[in-house]
């Protein structure tokens, strides 16, 4: 079960930007299990800064998250996130480029497992 319960994520550091900004703002839902949840909308809305929420590699501005009853506040081998940016160099382990993929685990030198 997920429960994502007045999430909200500033960032203070925009690039280039003097002001903060608002990308996630009083964001409720839950998931339950064997739910599936799309999340769409223009370049820039917050997408990927939600999934990296969820899976604990940010931490929220406000509210809070909670998987099975745990609040997330770091990565676990319950969440494993696929980035839509390439990350990853031609020919290298994707254990060795990415040890930090949550849910994932390298289980020899060129094999990696992520467990759902
Ligand atoms: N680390 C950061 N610091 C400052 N601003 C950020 C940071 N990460 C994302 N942003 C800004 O937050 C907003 C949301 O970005 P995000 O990557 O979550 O959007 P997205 O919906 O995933 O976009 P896309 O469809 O292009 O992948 C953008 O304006 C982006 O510039
Ligand atoms: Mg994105």
């Amino acid at each position: 079960m997920l429960s994502v319960k007045g999430l909200g994520k500033i960032f203070f550091n925009g690039a280039g930007e003097r002001a903060p900004k608002v990308v996630l703002k009083d964001l409720s839902f839950d998931l339950g299990k064997n739910d599936s949840l799309a999340v769409m909308g223009p370049s820039g809305c917050g997408k990927t800064t939600l999934l990296l929420t969820i899976a604990g590699l940010l931490a929220p501005t406000e509210g809070n998250i909670r998987l099975d009853d745990e609040d997330v506040r770091k990565p676990s081998r319950k969440t494993a996130l696929v980035l839509q940016e390439k990350v990853f160099s031609p020919g290298r382990a994707f254990g060795r480029t990415s040890p930090w993929v949550p849910g994932c685990r390298r289980s020899s030198s060129r094999m990696t497992s992520c467990r759902p």
